[in-house]
């Protein structure tokens, strides 16, 4: 796996994780927060962001399929515009009056952040704010940006940290570039 093109180290990821953390504790001070993590991706850059988070705090997951083109090293051009996303895990309770973080690996055309955006609204939350470990700013297809963003990337297809490809790589430390990437 460490032929592959190292992007951030673990140590650059843990670094930024920490700031994250301690950046929506002083945004949230005095209050209490749920973290909503988008299965399967999330769930590492989640695990950690919590534990720098110094304050009453629960957390859940939601998990999602898009229809559209599967993300891989080779993007196509062409996306579903109607964006075809669909919730296969719902969150276990209901987020009316809570001050939620929707956590996120990365926010890349932004069809998926949108439509959970949209989903978690419907719950009337008091607040409701995005954290995406990575942006890709160059592919976005809706308008939506996270309120909290680890790093911004260029348009390479990355792999690690919780991101992967066909399910492979979720579990190297570090985030690397799969190689093989078209233009988006
Ligand atoms: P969006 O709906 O296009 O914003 O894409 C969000 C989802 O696409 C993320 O949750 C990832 O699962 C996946 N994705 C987008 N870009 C990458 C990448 O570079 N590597 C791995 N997964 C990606
Ligand atoms: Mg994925």
């Amino acid at each position: 796996m460490n032929e592959l093109k190292l992007l951030l180290s673990r140590e650059q990821i843990a670094a930024r994780v920490v700031d994250i953390g301690k950046q929506i504790t002083r945004d949230s001070a005095g209050e209490s927060l749920v973290f909503i993590g988008v299965l399967k991706g999330a769930a590492i850059f989640l695990s950690d962001l919590v534990r720098h988070v110094d304050l009453d705090a629960t957390f859940d997951f939601i998990g999602v399929t898009s229809y559209g083109n599967p993300p891989g090293p080779k993007q196509e051009k062409v996306w579903n515009s109607t964006g075809e996303v669909r919730l296969v895990k719902d969150v276990e309770h209901s987020l009316r009056g809570q001050n939620v973080i929707l956590v996120e690996d990365i926010l890349d055309t932004g069809l998926t952040l949108t439509f959970l955006k949209r989903l978690l609204l419907g719950h009337e939350p008091k607040s409701l704010r995005i954290a995406a470990l990575l942006d890709k700013p160059e592919r976005r297809r809706l308008k939506i940006e996270a309120d909290y963003v680890g790093f911004t990337i260029p348009n390479e297809f990355v792999v690690g940290y919780g991101l992967d490809y066909a399910e492979r790589y979720r579990n190297l430390p570090d985030i690397r570039i799969l190689p093989g990437a078209l233009e988006g």
